[in-house]
């Protein structure tokens, strides 16, 4: 599930636009999302609810399953990079 993630990530470009892992990027870091932002996940990517604020919809590119892998892959770097920061 996170490996798949994270090639779905790389395949839709989700870093061209947002920061992960550390990596800068110049939108929301999408391992900094607050926990509402989690929870509407995927009317986010795959329904275009913030079209208007300039993130279409991937549903052309992404299933739903593609869109469940990605966030696992953002929860599990979002934990590995807490766990190197509390070292
Ligand atoms: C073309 C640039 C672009 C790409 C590529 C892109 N996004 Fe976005 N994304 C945006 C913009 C713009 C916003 C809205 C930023 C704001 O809130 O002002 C956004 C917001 C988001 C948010 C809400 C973040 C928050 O904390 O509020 C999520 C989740 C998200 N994008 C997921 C994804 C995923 C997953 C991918 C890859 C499938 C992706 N984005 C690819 C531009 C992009």
């Amino acid at each position: 599930m996170i490996t798949r993630g994270r090639a779905s990530f790389d395949r839709a470009r989700c870093s061209s636009c947002h920061g992960v892992s550390g990596r800068p990027g110049l939108l929301p870091d999408m391992l900094l999302m607050s926990p509402e932002t989690h929870e509407i996940f995927k009317e986010i990517v795959i329904e275009g609810l913030y079209r208007a604020k300039g993130m279409d919809s991937f549903a052309d590119v992404l299933s739903t399953d593609d869109v469940q892998d990605i966030q696992a892959f953002i929860v599990s770097e979002a934990t590995r990079l807490r766990h190197q920061l509390d070292q």
